[in-house]
């Protein structure tokens, strides 16, 4: 149909131009025409580029808000609380604690086998521990990380019976970033049944 159309316009063209060749009409030059509506097939593609590209860039930002939204709606709960169940140390190298006698552990972030606690989502958490020491022996000594990061080291060189430290922290932390705790080298903790030397940690609200 089109074509027919574009023919006619020729011959219309070509005759008009063979009657009265010395004035043709610019306007039924199909050429030029041609030339125009090939110009702005290009510019519609091009444009339908960049509009292909604010569609996924708006589809991200549109998973990232719904992301959001369900946080709004139902906060996600994580919270841990962990002890030891017997002494440690003392060893000639640091060691990560493990904490095998889970208290709580609300959504699963604290890992008993590893003694590492990992943030499952962008947030600011509360981290804490308290430590017991219980012989004349060494000293007590405990270093908080953030990954490869010592964020805290606590030690106490007098020794004595059922001594206690306590420490914490609010962490900015990534989903991904993992929080453990350390027996730094020739000192040691105590504990049995009790749950004197522990690991917590909760999320204050997510970011
Ligand atoms: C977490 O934070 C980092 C750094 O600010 C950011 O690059 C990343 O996109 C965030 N992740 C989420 C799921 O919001
Ligand atoms: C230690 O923690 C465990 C696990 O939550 C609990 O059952 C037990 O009663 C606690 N022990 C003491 C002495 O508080």
């Amino acid at each position: 149909m089109k074509a027919g159309v574009l023919a006619l316009v020729f011959l219309l063209c070509h005759s008009s131009s063979l009657q009265d060749a010395e004035t043709p009409d610019p306007k039924f030059d199909v050429s030029q025409e041609i030339v125009q509506l090939h110009d702005r097939v290009t510019r519609l593609k091009e444009d339908l580029k960049v509009m292909e590209k604010n569609n996924a860039a708006l589809r991200m930002r549109l998973a990232a808000a719904n992301v959001e939204l369900k946080n709004l709606k139902e906060p996600p709960k994580i919270a841990f609380s962990a002890a030891l169940t017997h002494p440690v140390g003392n060893y000639n190298v640091d060691i990560t604690l493990v904490y095998t006698k889970v208290i709580t552990n609300v959504g699963r972030a604290y890992n008993a086998v590893t003694g590492i606690f990992t943030a499952p989502l962008n947030g600011s958490y509360y981290i804490r521990f308290t430590s017991c020491d219980n012989t004349d022996s060494h000293g007590m000594a405990i270093d908080l990380y953030k990954n490869n990061e010592k964020m805290n080291g606590l030690s106490k060189y007098s020794n004595g019976f059922m001594t206690y430290f306590s420490g914490g922290l609010v962490m900015q932390l990534e989903a991904g970033d993992v929080v453990y705790t350390k027996l730094p080298a020739n000192s040691k903790l105590y504990d049995d049944a009790n749950n004197r030397t522990t690991f917590s940690g909760f999320l204050v609200f997510p970011m």
